[in-house]
Order: structure tokens, then sequence, then C-alpha cells
């Protein structure tokens, strides 16, 4: 039904967790007395389910959402008021939520509440509006209140209240958001990921400005909650293509910072119940700064006493908000679920971060300090060559799209980046790519090798090449396909070595020997070959919300 009229309503694109991705289960969940929409999870939906039953209630879809509307639709018959009933149902679910609710015959009230799941109140002049984060609401409003957790928030169309745990009534912040909903537009591209690609160059030297140089060229970074003297191990927590971003800045923070790092990924943070000494440091990284997983690593690292810091986009996220500290990356608005200008963005803080951390541990001399400065302060202008290499690109995207299975090779910082391409390749062509360090192809994955086989290889130029050249002879040797990313000194040296037609090649920026990371400054492109939707792969959220 479009256009839909009224005065009141709640939406919500769901993230499928219990129940199909089918309209029968979409959101609202709507009973005789409420319309509900969830962001998160029940954990005891089936606990609760056949409690209800056994009352007697009727349920037609299945959802753990519909077993919290059944409940309070319960509560509401049973004579209470909706705040009261909203509270009583809170008390009973397990898990995490975010909840917005209209009531049948409230024609001017809506009720949010929140617990682990993100959300914000917008106010804006004639209306009221609820949202997961500022960027929802940003094309109506800037003037932003964030729940905190446990809160619950009845909106009328002329203001809010909002009451914490126990409806104690309690007074939050109205924030203007620096998000702004104006960005949102393609540019002329013929889609977001194509178009942030392109602006990683814009990107990266907004990052770097934003950690002051000064006369001395010195980088700093903003106050630790912990004295960068005093860190003696960092661990890294997050998710996906962050977690990548994690295990290069481990190789730079072991190499030049003499810190020993760790990188965890978030979701198995807390599980294995992990050793934190007093002198760690935890540093979450997130683009959204919302991921369930990343936050509950970050609360764990917290109550075990230590310090930490994010590497996040979003300042106002829920992240940004619990940590110490907040390594900024400023890489404008990512709309592609798939994260791209946002990862390169996350290097350079790292990259700061690190060469803050090896100054104040006295592990690198004033004039090596100057040169890594000197040469990051080139990346921006190194990483603008980088989309000239197009058509190559298309030429490669030819071969993988024909393929079913990917490996992707790279050693040192190339290993991390050889992961974030299978990664890439995997969300947007759903193209099945595994990453490895190259040394291992040896022992197992070299039994998949074949003519059908594509091999990416990231290969800059340096100490290692040597090693990953004989890994792609292995390689050729066995009828495999190697595309060769490498720089024209590496090209060149490939093409001498060994047989052409088994070589693919794909320029790649060469980036002077800082913090030995060539290999990340240009990311890995593919252009579209199949018939997917690039901006919002199948079954993926740009922020993930849910453990
Ligand atoms: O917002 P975050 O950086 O915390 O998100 C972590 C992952 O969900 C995210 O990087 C995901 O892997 C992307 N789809 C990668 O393109």
């Amino acid at each position: 039904m479009s256009p839909l009229a009224g005065a009141i309503g709640v939406a919500h694109t769901r993230w499928a967790t219990h129940g199909l991705p089918v309209e029968r289960n979409a959101h609202p969940i709507v009973t005789s007395k409420v319309a509900m929409v969830h962001n998160g999870i029940t954990e005891n939906h089936r606990e609760l389910r056949l409690e209800l039953e056994r009352h007697g209630e009727q349920f037609e879809v299945g959802t753990d959402t519909e077993a919290a509307a059944i409940l309070l639709t319960s509560l509401l018959s049973g004579g209470m008021a909706p705040l009261v009933a909203v509270d009583r149902m809170l008390m009973r679910l397990q898990g995490t939520l975010a909840l917005a609710m209209l009531f049948a015959g409230e024609e001017d009230f809506l009720v949010c509440t929140r617990r682990g799941s993100p959300l914000a109140i917008g106010h804006s002049d004639h209306e009221m509006l609820a949202g997961s984060d500022a960027l929802a609401l940003a094309p109506m409003t800037r003037s932003i209140t964030y729940l905190e957790d446990g809160d619950c928030a009845p909106l009328t169309r002329r203001g809010v209240e909002i009451y914490s745990e126990g409806m104690r009534p309690i007074t939050r912040p109205m924030k203007i958001t620096a998000v702004d909903g104006s960005a949102v537009h393609k540019g002329g591209y013929s889609h977001f990921m194509r178009k942030e690609i392109f602006e990683k160059p814009e990107v990266i030297c907004k990052t770097l400005l934003s950690f002051p140089k000064g006369p001395k060229r010195a980088i700093n970074v903003p106050s630790m909650p912990l004295a960068l003297l005093s860190v003696e191990r960092v661990v890294l927590v997050a998710c996906g293509t962050s977690y990548h971003a994690g295990l290069v800045a481990r190789y730079w923070m072991d190499d030049l910072a003499g810190v020993p790092a760790d990188v965890e990924v978030a979701s198995e943070f807390r599980y294995r119940n992990p050793r934190l000494a007093p002198g760690t440091l935890v540093i979450g990284i997130s683009q959204s700064g919302e991921t369930a997983d990343t936050l509950a690593a970050l609360r764990h690292a917290k109550a075990c006493g230590v310090a930490t810091v994010s590497v996040v986009y979003q300042c106002e996220s829920s992240i940004a908000r619990e940590v110490g500290a907040v390594l900024h990356t400023i890489a404008g608005l990512e709309i592609g679920v798939a994260s791209t200008k946002v990862f390169t963005t996350q290097l350079v803080a790292l990259a700061a971060f690190t060469i803050a951390l090896a100054r104040a541990r006295g592990a690198i001399t004033r004039k090596h300090e100057q040169d890594l400065v000197a040469a990051f302060t080139a990346i921006p202008e190194l990483a603008a060559e980088a989309p000239t290499s197009d058509a190559d690109a298309a030429r490669i995207a030819r071969t993988l799209s024909a393929a079913s299975h990917v490996l992707y090779l790279g050693r040192a910082t190339a290993f991390p980046i050889a992961l974030e391409g299978a990664l890439k390749l995997k969300e947007i062509s759903y193209v099945h790519a595994q990453g490895y360090p190259a040394g291992e192809l040896k022992h197992g994955p070299i039994a998949l090798v074949d003519a059908q086989m594509p091999v990416v290889v990231l290969a800059p130029t340096g100490e290692l090449f040597g090693k990953i050249a004989s890994n792609m002879a292995e390689v050729m040797t066995r009828g495999g396909r190697v595309i060769l990313i490498s720089d024209q000194h590496g090209i060149a040296e490939a093409g001498e070595k060994m047989r052409h037609d088994h070589i693919t090649r794909l320029p790649l920026v060469h980036c002077t020997d800082t913090l030995r990371d060539r290999g990340s400054v240009t990311g890995l492109q593919h252009r579209r070959r199949r018939d997917t939707d690039i901006d919002k792969p199948r079954n993926l959220a740009k922020s993930v919300t849910v453990e």
C-alpha cells in the first residue's frame, strides 16, 4: 500500500534471525493491541511462547519478536496501562532489544525502549522520531537524544519523556549530530561502493590531518586512558573488515613500537575468558560503532579493569560513547554495505597511533619518525593513482566471475589484505574466496589448485618478494592461474622469472617503506560482473547490532 496515510507509524528493515526473511515475518508484528518493531533477539522466546500458549494465546508467525508482542498484548488485555505493561514485558524478556511500539486506539503515542541494541530519538518542529542511529534520522533532523541501556521513552508529536530502568524519570541530553543526511548521494557514480573507493585519497588526507603534525612533524593522538609509556600489550578486537585492519596493525605495533599486540575476533573474545593484565590497552575497531560483538568485547575489557580505546567513524556511536578515548576515522558516510574507504582510514588511524606509541616508548628516533610522517603524508597522492588501474580490474573481474572458488595469498601485512580481498569478493560477488598466508599454501590449500582456480597473489616488492614468487611458481606448475597484484617493479620481476601466459597483472601503487604497508594503500577492487546488488549484498547489514 503506497502511499500510506496517517500521523504515526513504525517500520523496520528486519535482520532475520528466527524465522525466514519473508513478508509474513516482516515487522511490525501486529496484534489486536500493539504494532511492534524489534531490533535484537528475544533469547527466551521459546519459553515465553510455551507459557503464553498454555494461557490460551495464539501465535501466527513464530518469530522471536512475536513472543514479545503477544506477551505485551496479554499484559494489556489484563488491563495494564501501556507503560506499565511495557515495563512488565521488559522484566520477562531476555536478550537484546530496541523496540518501538504503537498501541491500538492511541494515535499520538509511541513507546521506544532499548537494551543492548542502539536507539536514538529525533526532535523536529512538529514531530518526534526514533531510529537506530543519527544516520537513520539524518534526512529528517539533526537534533538527537541517544537512549541509554534500560531507557524507556514514550513519544508524542510534541515531545518525549524518558524513564530509566524501573521507570524513574531521567533527563538525557539533546545533541546536534555531526551526521549530515544531505551527503547521501551517488554523485554520478553507478553505485555507492565505486564512489567510496574513489573517495579514498580525500578521506585518507582528512584522517591524516586530524592527527596534528605541527612544526615538529609529530603525529599526536588524543589523550589516552592509559599513558602510552605504560602500555605493555595491545589487544585489538573487531569483526569482519575491521578485524582485518587490526591484523595489519598488529604487524606495525610489534615491529615499530615493540609492543606485543594480539588481534581477536570480537565475538569470541569474552567467551574464552582472556587474561587482561594491567598495562593492557584494548582497542575496538568498528566502522559503525554499533557492532554488538565489538561493543560486548569492549565492555568485557572494561569489566576486567583495563583501558579501552576505539577506532570509529561515528563519534556519537555506542562504542565511541563507552570507551576511554576515540581515534576518529574521518571517512565520511559509507553507504555501501561492503566496507572500502573506512577500512583504509582505519589503517591510517592505527598507523598514526602506532607512530605515537613508538615515539612515547622511545622505540623510534626523531629522524625515523620524520621519515615515517613524510612517507605517510605522500599516501593520499599515491592512493589517487590506484583507480587508474580500472581497465585491468575489469579484465580480472571477467576471470573471477567465471570461477567458483578463488584463493588469495599474501605474506606479512599483505596477508590480512589477502583476507580482506577474499571477504570483499565473497560479499559482493557471492564467489567463494579464501585468504591464506602464502607460506601455508603447501600445507593444504595447494590441493585445490587446478586450471579452474584463480589465485590472487599480493606481492609488493621487498624482502619477502622472492618467497612469494616461489609460491606463485608452485601454483603455476600445477596449472593454476595467478592474478598478481604488485607494483611495477614486482610485475617486471615476475615477468622475467615466470611464464607470461599464466599471469594476469594488476599494478599496485608502490608506497615507499612506510610501516611495511604497501599492499593496503589501494585495496582490492573488483568490477561488477555478476548480477548482484553491489551496495546491498544479500543477507548482509551495514550495522550488525545483534550478537
Ligand atoms: O561496523 P563494523 O566495522 O564494526 O562492522 C564489522 C563487520 O560487520 C563489517 O566490517 C563487515 O564485515 C563488512 N560487511 C565488511 O565489508
